[in-house]
């Protein structure tokens, strides 16, 4: 049987990597498209060693609706499209705004005109527990209100979902999901695929990864002030695979016709950890130890969040396969990957 063709836009980034593996597993075609702004070339390999196959990638940048048409030409029968293309830097969102705004609102915008064009129906969505803002309980449900973003790169995420739910008012025959991601971390088991933050990375997991590889002087903890067990931020962090598998579950939702014209879900693990036990979870995991200190707060910090996840258990059937401990080895294992190969030096 022919096998379904999905394209996934940002597919050699770090969620799209996985999910293309994962899209594979269950018997799809991915297609990548990805303009490398934040990737590498050498995620394609990663791809490749643990698929044994070598999927069509297109250098191409979303936001060009005219290079969208040519991949669409060149790939009859799309049968779905995972969006993750978008920059994701919340304090470089403050410093370039437009940038942002055009890259993210309009790469969507780009490709739901040509997805339109090309009578291509089904879409899956990037989105981000930061359109919560500052939660007032806990844990945040998809009923929770959605508040003022409190960066740019959190705007363009609500941004996102507002023309989605605009598109699905309309008589757009569009059917999309978006999935809220909490905090995204871990790799592939294989080790092949990671997350690879170009430069000082912003994130805690790869900034606590290159501390223990010795890359990084000492991981900065900001804050201990807060109203929580240890005073440390509040996180829910989701194994990137297991949230790979929630886009497969959804491509097929979507597939089926199952659903509202638009539907939001959130995808974590419905615990929250402190950045401390974070840290303790990587140091227990590894036996490696991480140097570190505490600092001021980081502005713009949420103090608390983590999901409820009832909805996406329920509907997507989605599931948490790794603990925390789990994840924080499976990030140390692709480290240690990549200080024996030259990609990342
Ligand atoms: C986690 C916790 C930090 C680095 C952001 C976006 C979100 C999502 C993921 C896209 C916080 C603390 C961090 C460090 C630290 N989107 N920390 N020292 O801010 O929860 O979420 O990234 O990428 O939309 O908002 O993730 O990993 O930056 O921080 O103490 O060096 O770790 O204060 O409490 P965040 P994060």
């Amino acid at each position: 049987m022919e096998k379904k063709k999905i394209l996934v836009t940002g597919g050699a980034g770090y969620i799209g990597s996985h999910t293309v593996v994962e899209l594979h597993e269950a018997g799809y075609e991915p297609v990548i498209i990805d303009n490398f702004s934040n990737s590498k070339e050498s995620a394609l390999d990663g791809i490749t060693a643990i698929t044994g196959q070598q999927f069509r990638c297109y250098r191409v940048d979303c936001t060009n609706a005219a290079a969208m048409r040519e991949v669409f030409e060149q790939e009859p029968g799309l049968e779905g499209v995972i969006h993750f293309a978008a920059y994701k830097a919340v304090g470089e969102s403050v410093e370039k705004p437009l940038e942002y705004y055009h890259n993210n609102v309009g790469s969507l915008v780009a490709l739901l005109q040509v997805m339109r064009e090309f009578n291509v129906t089904n879409l899956v969505f990037s989105s981000s527990c930061t359109v919560y803002g500052i939660p007032e309980n806990l844990p945040v449900t998809e009923q929770t209100p959605v508040q003022k973003a409190n960066s740019p790169y959190g705007n363009t995420k609500k941004i996102c979902e507002e023309i989605l739910s605009d598109v699905a008012q309309s008589a757009s025959t569009l059917r999309s999901i978006a999935l809220r991601y909490f905090n995204p971390i871990g790799a592939h088991p294989s080790a092949k695929i990671g997350e690879l933050p170009l430069g000082v990375p912003n994130n805690l997991v790869p900034f606590i990864t290159q501390t223990a590889a010795g890359i990084r002087e000492q991981l900065t903890i900001f804050g201990e002030d807060y109203d929580t067990a240890d005073g440390t931020c509040v996180r829910d962090y989701v194994h990137v695979v297991d949230l790979a598998k929630a886009h497969v579950t959804a491509v097929e939702r979507l597939l089926e016709a199952k659903g509202d014209k638009i539907e939001f879900f959130n995808v974590g693990t419905g615990s929250g950890n402190t950045v401390l036990e974070a840290v303790q979870a990587f140091e227990r995991a590894t036996g490696v130890k991480v140097n570190y200190k505490v600092g001021p707060r980081r502005a713009g910090d949420v103090p608390k969040i983590y999901a409820d996840v009832t909805k996406a258990t329920e509907v997507l059937g989605f599931r948490t396969n790794s603990t925390l401990e789990e994840a924080m080895k499976s990030a140390w294992d692709w480290q240690l990957s990549l200080q024996d190969s030259v990609t990342n030096v």
